[in-house]
C-alpha cells in the first residue's frame, strides 16, 4: 500500500482494528472511529503514532459529517461499524428491532460513504463491510439479509457512478471478534463449523482482503466473500 490516509469507521476493535494494524504496517496513516472513548484510547495506544481517532457515534450523521471535514483529506474509507440487531424469524421479529438494525448498519454505512465523498481522493476507495447473511438464505436471518444485501446491491452501481473512485465490499462469514460476545458460544461454534473450511476466520484474514481492495487500483464493484466458503453452503 502506498503512503495514504485511511479512515476506518469502526476501527477500534475486531476487523476494523486489524485493518488499521495492517495499514500502518504498510506505511499508511489511519484515523479510527468508534463510540467508546476507552476502546479508542486503547486502540490508538496500540497502533502508535501513525494513528489518530475520535469517539463519535456514527448514527449521529451530522457528527460524522463534521468529523470527516475536520480530518480531511483522506484517500480511503473503510466502514466496519456494526449494529448486530435485526435477527429473528419473520413472523416474530419486532419491526422496531429491525429498524434499529437498519439504523445501526445500513444508514450508518450509507451516510458515512456520502459524507466522505467531498474529502476522498479521486482515485481513492470506499470499502463497505457487509456479511455472509446477505445471501445465505438462513431461516431467521431475513432482516440481516435485507440490511447487508441492501449495502451489497449498492456496490456495483456506486462503482460505476462514482468512478474513478473505487467502491467495493468485503462480506465476512463467522469471524472471531467481540461482535459475538453477547451471543451464545454454541451459536458461534455451530455457525463457524458450517463453512467448508470448518472454522471461524480471524480479523486479520478479513483485514488482508480489505487491504487488497484498497491497494489494488484496478478492482472496483466487487463484493469479496471472506467466509471460509460459507456462501457455498
Ligand atoms: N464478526 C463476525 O462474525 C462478522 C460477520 C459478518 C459481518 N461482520 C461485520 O463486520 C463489521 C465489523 O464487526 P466486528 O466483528 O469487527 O465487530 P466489533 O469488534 O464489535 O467492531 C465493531 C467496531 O465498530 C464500532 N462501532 C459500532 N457501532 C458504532 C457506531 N454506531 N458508531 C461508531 N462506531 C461504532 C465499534 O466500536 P464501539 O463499540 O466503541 O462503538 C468497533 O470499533 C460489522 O459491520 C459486522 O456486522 C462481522
Amino acid at each position: 500500500m502506498i503512503a495514504s490516509h485511511i479512515v476506518i469507521l469502526g476501527g477500534t476493535s475486531g476487523i476494523g482494528l486489524a485493518t488499521a494494524e495492517l495499514a500502518i504496517a504498510n506505511q499508511a496513516r489511519v484515523t479510527v472511529i468508534g463510540r467508546d472513548p476507552a476502546k479508542l484510547d486503547a486502540a490508538i495506544g496500540a497502533l502508535g503514532p501513525r494513528a489518530q481517532g475520535e469517539a463519535v457515534d456514527a448514527t449521529d450523521h451530522d457528527a460524522i459529517t463534521a468529523l470527516f471535514a475536520r480530518i480531511a483529506p483522506f484517500d480511503h474509507l473503510v466502514i466496519a461499524a456494526s449494529g448486530g440487531a435485526g435477527a429473528g424469524s419473520f413472523p416474530a421479529i419486532d419491526p422496531e428491532g429491525l429498524r434499529r438494525g437498519f439504523e445501526a448498519k445500513f444508514w450508518v454505512q450509507w451516510h458515512a460513504a456520502r459524507a466522505a465523498l467531498p474529502h476522498l481522493a479521486t482515485d481513492g476507495s470506499i470499502t463497505f463491510i457487509t456479511a455472509a447473511s446477505s445471501r445465505l438464505a438462513n431461516p431467521g436471518t431475513s432482516g440481516l439479509a435485507a440490511i447487508n444485501g441492501a449495502i451489497e446491491r449498492m456496490v456495483p452501481t456506486l462503482a460505476r457512478e462514482l468512478a474513478p473512485l473505487r467502491v467495493n465490499a468485503v462480506s465476512p462469514g463467522v469471524i472471531e471478534t467481540g461482535w459475538w460476545a453477547d451471543k451464545p458460544a454454541a451459536m458461534f461454534d455451530t455457525q463457524a463449523g458450517k463453512a467448508p473450511l470448518g472454522r471461524a476466520g480471524q480479523p486479520a484474514e478479513v483485514a488482508s482482503a480489505i487491504h487488497f481492495l484498497i491497494s489494488n487500483r484496478f478492482v472496483t464493484g466487487v463484493v469479496l466473500d471472506v467466509d471460509g466458503g460459507l456462501h457455498l453452503t
